[in-house]
Order: C-alpha cells, then sequence, then structure tokens
C-alpha cells in the first residue's frame, strides 16, 4: 500500500536521489538527444579502446563515434605513446584511413599515414610530412598548419579514453574521480584474449544502459541459465562524481536444493578451476572491491559515466577464468542504440583452456541474450506515450543516479513527476 512501505535500504543512505518516479522524457525526446550530443557526448571522456589493440608503433583503430558526428584514429607512436586524430583529412576532408566497420585496425607502414585522395603523408604525431606538388599550393599555404586535428586521448589501467572536447574542463584522471583508484591494480593486461559482439538495438541508449545497471530482473530474465543464482545481494554502493559502482554478492536461498553442473559445465569449470594460471584468485581483486574478501563476490557492476561498464569478474557465473568483461552503449539515434560486449580471458595455454573458454564464452552470450531481449520492448512501451514516469524499487537505485547526473550535465531541471 503507497505510503505505508518502510523508508530503507538505499533510499535511506542516499535520500538526495529521492524517492520519486522517473520522467521518461530523457528517454523518448529528439530533442534532448540532440542536445545530450553536445552536453555530454562531445564533452566527457569515453572510452575507446585498450593498449593490447596497439601492440606496436604504428598500429592503429579507427573508432566511429556516430553520436559526435565523427571518427577517431588511434595510433601509437614511435615513442610509444598512443595519440588521437579526427579521421578527417585536412586538405579536402576524406577520411586518411578507410572504414570497414565500426572499429578498423590496421598497421602504418613506417609510421606514416597516406590519405588515398592526393597522397598527403602524416606521422603518427599528425604531423604532414609530404604534400604531393606542393610547388603548386599558393604561397601563404605552410604544411606546418595543416596536420590532423588532435583529440585529447589519456591511458588509464591500459584503457584508452578520448574527449572530443577541444578544452577538456578535466584531464581523465579527475574525471574518472574515485573509479581510477577503486578498480586500479587488477590484471586487466592479462586479458589477452578477448571476445567481442556487437548488436544494434531500435531503443534509447539509456533503455540499454539501464537493463544491466540493475540486479532486480536476475530471477527473472535469467531464470533459465543461471538456475542456481537464487538471489543477488546488490551491496558496498559508492558514487564517485558523475560515476557510480556496486558489488554483486550470490547467495542461495536457504536449503535450496544445488544441482550438479552438466557434464559440459563440470568440465569446463574444472579444466579452469585446475589451471593455475586460469583460476580466480581472489587477492588480485583490488583492495576496494569486496574489500572483506567474501568467497561469493560474483562480480562489479560499475557505470563510467556515461555509457562504460567494466565488470571485474570471479567468472562465478559458470564462465570460468574469466578476467573481465565490458559493456558500452554508443547511441546512434534517439531510438537506435550500439551495444559493444567484450569479454577478456588469460589466452588459452593449450587445447583444453581453449575449449572451456569458448564453452564459458558462448553460456556467458546466451545470458546477455536475455538481458538484451527486453530492451526494444521496453523501448516500444516507453514511446507509445502510454506512460509518464517510471516507479523504481531500491535496488534499481543506480538508474536515479545516473538520471540526476545526466540532468545535471544537460543542464536541465529534474523533472520530479
Ligand atoms: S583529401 Fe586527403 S589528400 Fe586530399
Ligand atoms: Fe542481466
Amino acid at each position: 500500500m503507497a505510503g505505508t512501505r518502510d523508508v530503507s535500504g538505499w533510499r535511506s543512505r542516499f535520500p538526495e536521489l529521492g524517492v520519486e518516479p522517473l520522467s521518461i522524457e530523457p528517454i523518448v525526446s529528439g530533442d534532448l538527444f540532440e542536445l545530450e550530443r553536445e552536453r555530454i557526448f562531445k564533452r566527457v571522456w569515453l572510452k575507446a579502446g585498450r593498449v593490447e589493440e596497439l601492440p606496436e608503433p604504428g598500429c592503429f583503430k579507427v573508432k566511429r563515434v556516430d553520436v559526435a558526428g565523427t571518427s577517431v584514429i588511434l595510433i601509437r607512436g614511435k615513442d610509444g605513446t598512443i595519440r588521437a586524430f579526427h579521421n578527417v583529412c585536412p586538405h579536402r576532408g576524406n577520411r586518411v584511413i578507410p572504414e570497414t566497420d565500426n572499429e578498423t585496425f590496421g598497421k602504418a607502414r613506417a609510421d606514416y599515414l597516406t590519405c588515398r585522395f592526393h597522397g598527403w603523408v602524416f606521422d603518427s604525431t599528425g604531423a604532414v610530412r609530404n604534400v604531393p606538388s606542393l610547388e603548386k599550393f599558393p604561397p601563404w599555404f605552410d604544411q606546418c598548419d595543416y596536420g590532423l586535428k588532435p583529440v585529447s586521448c589519456d591511458v588509464w589501467e591500459g584503457f584508452v579514453f578520448i574527449n572530443l572536447d577541444p578544452e577538456p574542463r578535466q584531464g581523465l584522471i579527475d574525471y574518472l574521480d574515485g573509479m581510477a583508484s577503486h578498480f586500479a591494480g587488477y590484471p586487466y593486461h592479462e586479458g589477452t584474449a578477448h571476445y567481442r559482439y556487437t548488436a544494434e538495438f531500435n531503443c534509447n541508449w539509456k533503455v540499454a544502459l539501464n537493463a544491466f545497471t540493475e540486479a532486480y530482473h536476475v530471477e527473472t530474465i535469467h531464470a533459465n541459465t543461471l538456475p542456481w543464482y537464487a538471489k543477488i545481494d546488490h551491496e558496498d554502493l559508492k558514487f564517485f562524481g558523475p560515476h557510480r559502482t556496486s558489488t554483486l554478492y550470490m547467495r542461495l536461498v536457504e536449503g535450496a536444493k544445488v544441482a550438479e553442473p552438466a557434464p559440459i559445465d563440470g568440465l569446463a569449470l574444472r579444466i579452469m578451476q585446475n589451471s593455475p594460471r586460469q583460476r580466480f584468485v581472489m587477492d588480485k581483486l583490488p583492495a576496494d572491491i569486496n574489500p572483506d574478501r567474501r568467497g561469493n563476490f560474483l562480480f562489479e557492476l560499475p557505470t563510467f559515466f556515461p555509457n562504460f561498464m567494466i565488470h571485474v569478474y570471479s567468472g562465478g557465473g559458470g564462465d570460468p577464468g574469466m578476467l573481465y568483461f565490458t559493456h558500452q552503449f554508443w547511441p546512434l539515434a534517439v531510438d537506435k542504440t550500439l551495444w559493444e560486449t567484450t569479454r577478456y580471458w588469460r589466452t588459452a595455454a593449450n587445447a583444453s583452456e581453449y575449449f572451456a573458454i569458448a564453452y564459458a564464452n558462448a553460456i556467458h552470450r546466451n545470458a546477455h541474450l536475455e538481458d538484451t531481449a527486453t530492451m526494444e520492448d521496453t523501448f516500444a512501451g516507453l514511446q507509445s506515450g502510454v506512460l509518464e514516469h517510471m516507479p523504481l524499487m531500491d535496488d534499481e537505485v543506480m538508474l536515479r543516479h545516473q538520471d540526476q547526473v545526466w540532468h545535471e550535465y544537460m543542464g536541465l531541471e529534474k523533472n520530479r513527476t
């Protein structure tokens, strides 16, 4: 009965987040989406890659950032530094590196990138190294003024971030706030075997993000793939500036009958648990994640504002050995989202490990197919105009924080319906 419930849990810990329902307007409004491009995605630090993707000087990655209307080249220079540039030739605007997909990889020959239109050559610092027929340009033309347009770029724990603001308001570490130390020190660099899935959904990016931002759905959405999860405890909630993180612990209901894993699950599990280099070691967790080293740690559930998640993982969801997995939700339009998820393991040392990783990867994908199955339906429901707001329960508190931060960045008054 409304008004009679106990105000407890996160509500009482974080009263500033309120208990009111959230407005649907930020999710369905095309005008607000256009504003999001300017006020959020062209201003904040966005994860764009991992250092392992650029192992040697000359290696590059082109990342399309449709929400900001650009495409960015990340390239490792001879000095080992990773720099970022708009993938736009300063001569007449051609893509310096043709894109083959949302992400395009390659290696520059001798550290040089050549625009295929008229052959201008750039080095990995963005400087123009050669302009064919230079003598035919007018006297005022100085090739030094026509290097690739730089994009701010910095690396934290091997994650490469970019900021499309010509003058970022904060450096990356300042922006990451307490997340920088909370997640520091985990062996992300050992995740040399990675598997990436992408999909486009007909939904707003916040619908997709929100679906991964609470554990309320676990017992229903994941009832088939994770039958031994009796309960998920959503704990250790922390807010760091615009970011948030929490920890999921797995708890079996008292007296619950735990079924033996199916033979093939058991095989994958044993292979990884018997491998000293693959099995989960609690002490490798950053000190502030599961600080009491509780045995039922499942994974860390954060959002690096606005659209990135790093799930430091125990592999306890039936996919042993996985070091961590990430999600990123890239807006393409108010009603279209590119979802990218990547799972990271240590490279298999033998055929058994290779099998276990491939098998666990498929199991994990199945759980994510469940997660993603509601997104388009949810968005269609919100778009129908039938509802004006969403009531949230206590464990959906991270959605409240996202909504509050979103309003702050957008410079909009929170609409407390
Ligand atoms: S547009 Fe690149 S060289 Fe002309
Ligand atoms: Fe889920």
